[in-house]
């Protein structure tokens, strides 16, 4: 079981800048990485549609044996992290959320939570935020209807600014000094989106924390890797297309060039 892979599923490219942390942190692990490009974006669709494509992925990744499964997926992960849990009792499973609560610890007054349409209207998004406003830290949630779109189909970094202007308008007035990058896409535009908010904005990205967690839980249940090998990716698109691997060396060629920037 420990040599097992370790599934992750988002709809398209977002997760891979989750898949990034998970290998920085557990390079001895094998991923098997499944993007739903057929069936993106998932901030479109309904809970019903959401919770039937969770399942069917979280079947195809066990029948190819691995061992705990990362929903690399906000939306996914608010609409049906409790489902799947109660569906799948003896698989670990780890979902991401957005970092609301770095981003009080931080000290932020005003944060924006940019979100797909569907995580913002779920219950679990809202307790979220309530949970963690006080009378010195305000969050507003803020549904982004296209930029996931934007980033799955390579708009260009002047489309994706100018779209992110257009969010940002109504708040630039009272301003704010934080945002949350509350879906997986979101950290593959973060230069344009810090461009349109004001490069002093603080930005913040559920990514680090939720690759923590994995490596602890995995370690919890003894069955983290004990190979000393590097691990391995293996893509699967649901659309039959190669852009997951590219996107990915995309992301890594960036990295490696500029490994400051951009983290
Ligand atoms: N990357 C996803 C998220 O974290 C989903 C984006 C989409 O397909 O709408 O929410």
């Amino acid at each position: 079981m420990n040599s097992s892979p370790i599934g992750v599923f988002d709809s398209g490219v977002g997760g891979l800048s989750l898949l990034c942390e998970l290998r920085r942190l557990l390079p001895n692990e094998d991923f098997i990485y499944y993007g739903d490009r057929a069936n993106a974006p998932y901030g479109a669709k309904t809970h019903e549609e959401i919770l039937n494509i969770s399942k069917s992925i979280f079947d195809d990744l066990i029948s190819r044996g691995a061992k705990a499964i990362v929903v690399a997926c906000n939306t996914a992960t608010a609409v049906a992290i409790e489902p799947l849990r109660s569906a799948y009792p003896n698989l670990p499973i780890i979902g991401i959320e957005p970092a609301v609560k770095p981003a009080r610890l931080s000290g932020c007054k005003r944060v924006l939570v940019l979100a797909t349409p569907v995580t913002v209207s779920e219950s679990r998004f809202a307790a979220l935020l309530r949970a963690n406003s006080s009378d010195g830290c305000e969050f507003i949630g803020v549904p982004c209807h296209e930029l996931a779109y934007m980033i799955e189909n390579d708009k260009t970094s002047e489309e994706i600014e100018k779209y992110m202007s257009s969010v940002f308008a109504p708040y630039k007035e009272e301003g704010f000094d934080g945002i949350v990058l509350g879906c997986t896409h979101y950290p593959l535009a973060k230069n344009e989106i810090k461009r349109a908010a004001g490069e002093s904005v603080h930005v913040f990205d559920g990514s680090v924390g939720t690759a923590k967690r994995t490596k602890a839980l995995l370690e919890e249940l003894s069955l983290n890797s004990l190979a000393r090998k590097i691990g391995t990716v293996e893509f699967i698109s649901s659309d039959g297309s190669d852009h997951l691997e590219r996107f990915y060396k995309k992301i890594i060629a960036v990295r490696k060039s500029n490994p400051i920037a951009s983290r």
